[in-house]
């Protein structure tokens, strides 16, 4: 039944033999790029998928675009027993419908038109015993859904052309910023496959919501792509602090390359170092973020009272001191000022 259903499909198309669909993210090529970031949402997505890792069942990572789910994909392989074995990623959305089935399954000679005269593992054979990562799993056409939930459910393989199934020991991880439920409410996307992909679901916050992590995530990037460190202004870090990110950290990183490109000798980021577009984003969207000006406050104002003594500081404020230190470096405060009025 697999097999007629691929080679239904397989007849019709003609391949590439050079194209490769892979995602050509370097962090994915790199398994030490680390999941920064502290605040409350990302830790909790980390102890997640730490969890998650130990266990074999199925991932489906969400998130707005470039929140970091291709790097939790590596992360959660990387802690997996599975670590040793093949971690295999497919860009389902980069794709044509009509090659995913050949991508995943491999063919045999002379399976279609343009075919390789060897024929070729699919996807499923090279991650055998370890990890497949269906990247943008929103995107796969229908008939591919198909195809996908029944190795799902026999978990065995056959390549186009071939008449013999292979057994194959596949752990899934897939991602979308699509939101999956929805879309198969909408019959975009199949429900039955939903729940099959969905076992374990991490959703990876937005930047903008995460706070305190914009300015380490920042900070990280300045010194990656600087190579130093540097200190920001009060200014600057406001425009950080509201700017909205619909690019997340892909776009924060963006950012501190757009400033190195145009500023790299500056000893202090100031807010008219930032793109245009940028500032204008940020003097129109909101006032500075509420929340984060009035715990920034508290924790001024208590440094003040015990004259930047961080034991005494943290008692008041009921955190530990590493906790403290963290807030202090995020807001960029300097306790000095503090305890110069001692
Ligand atoms: N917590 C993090 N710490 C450091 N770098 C991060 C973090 N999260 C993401 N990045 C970096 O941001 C970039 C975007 O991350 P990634 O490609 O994993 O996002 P994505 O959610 O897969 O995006 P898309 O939906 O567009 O595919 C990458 O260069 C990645 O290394
Ligand atoms: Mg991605």
């Amino acid at each position: 039944m697999l097999s007629r259903e691929i080679i239904t499909h397989g007849s019709i198309v003609t391949l590439n033999k050079s194209t490769n669909y892979s995602s050509a993210n370097p962090t994915l090529n790199d398994p030490c790029v680390p999941i920064i970031g502290n605040s409350k949402e990302i830790l909790s997505a980390i102890s997640l998928a730490k969890k998650t890792a130990r266990v074999d069942f199925n991932v489906l990572l969400t998130g707005e675009t470039g929140t970091g789910k291709d790097l939790f994909s590596r992360y959660i392989h990387n802690h997996s027993n599975r670590k040793n074995q093949p971690f295999v990623t497919i860009n389902c959305a980069a794709i044509p419908k009509e090659l995913i089935i050949s991508e995943l399954f491999g063919y045999e000679e002379g399976a279609f038109t343009g075919a390789s005269r060897k024929g070729k593992s699919g996807k499923f054979e090279a991650a055998h015993s370890g990890t497949l990562f269906l990247d943008e799993i929103g995107d796969m056409s229908l008939e591919g859904q198909l195809t996908l939930l029944r190795v799902l459910e026999d978990k065995q393989i056959t390549r186009l052309g071939s008449n013999l199934s292979k057994k194959v020991d596949v752990r899934i991880i897939s991602a979308t910023n699509k939101d999956l439920k929805k879309e198969s409410e909408l019959g975009n996307f199949r429900q039955d496959l939903y729940y099959r992909l969905n076992e374990i679901n991490i959703s990876i916050p937005s930047l903008r919501w995460r706070g305190e992590d914009i300015i380490i995530l920042f900070n990280h990037f300045v010194e990656k792509i600087f190579g130093r460190r540097i200190l920001i202004s009060e200014e600057a870090r406001d425009v950080l602090l509201n700017y909205n990110y619909p690019g997340n950290i892909r776009e924060l990183s963006n950012i501190v390359k757009r400033i190195f490109i145009n500023h790299e000798e500056i000893v202090m980021i100031k807010k008219h170092h930032f793109p245009k577009e940028i500032i204008e984003a940020t003097l129109e969207k909101r006032p500075a973020n509420p929340f984060l000006c009035m715990q920034r406050k508290q924790i001024e104002d208590i440094l003040h009272r015990c004259h930047g003594n961080i034991s005494e500081s943290s008692k008041m404020l009921g955190i530990n001191r590493r906790t403290l230190y963290r807030k202090i470096t995020a807001y960029n405060i300097s306790i000095e000022k503090f305890r110069k009025r001692a």
